[in-house]
């Protein structure tokens, strides 16, 4: 719905105010009243090297959810403020993953004997405390759209994709599953899925030894609605449409679609499509709606027929972020969010890894 005209001024006020000293950053998922106020729009991977490249900004406003925001708190400098609009807007995915499970889990690989031959491979949607688990170990992390330059990377580290060496991959079993198979050649049966609520991850000393990718059980709620049953309907009703979508989809509707892709890779393969083509996409309903609207010339389809936004990224909305910069324009700061310094250090370790992969 239009955003209300007088909520819209302000907007344009405050940040008329904030001048320079204010980066809003954006993510793909967020509504289009707040892109509408972003300096840069990204994926996670974009957002976060943004993040790092501004640091005359004093203030940088993260519309995204609160990882994104402790990974722009990490790669800015100590006089710069990250500011989250709304405290509430977490990550499902992310919050599977308690470092305490973690570190019970590598205790069990341990146990087992397998943990120098482990490499820990962290999805960007995690907390700084994951991620500092990650650096601590030598591993690195990684997002949707480097997650296969990041497996190789780790494999080479303990032998190879050929050798014997494992991945700790966490927190989404999907992306780590995907790429793994799908990108890197593994089969199904290297995955081993480790549910932190069971003894052992649920799993055999036997079957821990013998795993390739040890997928941590986690998932994201919106990606996983979409089923191969969407796939085939969507082909029955558009005949000749691609089918893309993201890597947090389940395996099988990852090999039933055409391509597979971060929310960066399909907003450029739209921008290179052919006018008159047909796209099923398979991602966050904000973004796909944004897409359709700026290629009147080609059909954009939303791969599921139910509404499926991203609550959370959702709470970012224009009057937190009016409340945000009005805040700042008093001189009272709101929502900062900082990551304890033991955690940023590691959790640093593990970014600049990322950030150094080739390509
Ligand atoms: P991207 O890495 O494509 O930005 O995705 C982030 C995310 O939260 C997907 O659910
Ligand atoms: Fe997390 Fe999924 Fe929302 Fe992305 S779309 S922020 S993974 S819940």
């Amino acid at each position: 719905s239009p955003s209300d005209p007088d909520l819209v001024e302000r907007a344009r006020a405050a940040r008329a105010a904030l001048g320079e000293r204010a980066f809003v950053l954006g993510h793909h998922y967020q509504r289009d009243e707040v892109i509408d106020f972003a300096d840069v729009t990204g994926d996670s991977f974009k957002l976060a090297r943004e993040a790092a490249a501004r640091p005359d900004a004093e203030y940088v406003l993260f519309c995204g959810v609160h990882f994104m925001a402790e990974s722009a708190d990490i790669l800015t400098s100590d006089a710069q403020q990250v500011v989250l609009p709304d405290l509430a807007a977490g990550c499902s995915m992310a919050d599977m993953a308690e470092i305490g499970q973690v570190e019970e889990a590598w205790a069990v690989l341990q146990d087992v004997g397998i943990a120098d031959d482990t490499v820990p491979v962290t999805y960007m949607n995690s907390s700084a405390a994951i991620k500092a688990f990650t650096g601590r170990h030598e591993g690195t992390v990684c997002t949707s759209s480097n997650a296969q330059v990041a497996l190789r990377w780790a494999f080479d580290r303990v032998g190879g994709v050929d050798g014997t060496g494992k991945v700790l991959f966490l927190p989404d079993q999907h992306l780590g599953r995907n790429t793994a198979v799908l990108q890197l050649g593994l089969s199904l049966d290297d995955c081993v899925v480790y549910d932190p609520r069971k003894p052992r991850g649920g799993l055999t000393e036997q079957q821990l030894r013998d795993a390739r990718m040890i997928l941590w059980r986690g998932h994201c709620s919106v990606h996983g609605r979409f089923s191969v049953r969407n796939v085939e309907e969507i082909r029955a009703k558009v005949p000749g449409v691609t089918v893309m979508a993201h890597p947090e989809c389940k395996h099988e509707v990852i090999t039933a679609a055409d391509e597979v892709g971060s929310t960066e890779y399909i907003i450029k393969a739209l921008d290179a499509a052919e006018p008159g083509s047909s796209w099923a996409i398979g991602t966050e309903l904000n973004l796909v709606r944004r897409l359709a609207k700026a290629h009147p010339d080609k059909q954009v389809h939303y791969l599921d027929s139910t509404v499926c936004f991203c609550s959370t990224m959702n709470r970012i909305d224009l009057p937190h972020l009016v409340w945000a910069m009005e805040s700042l324009v008093e001189g009272r700061m709101v929502n900062r969010i900082v990551v304890d310094a033991d955690d940023a250090h590691w959790a640093r370790v593990a970014l600049d890894q990322m950030l150094a992969l080739p390509g």
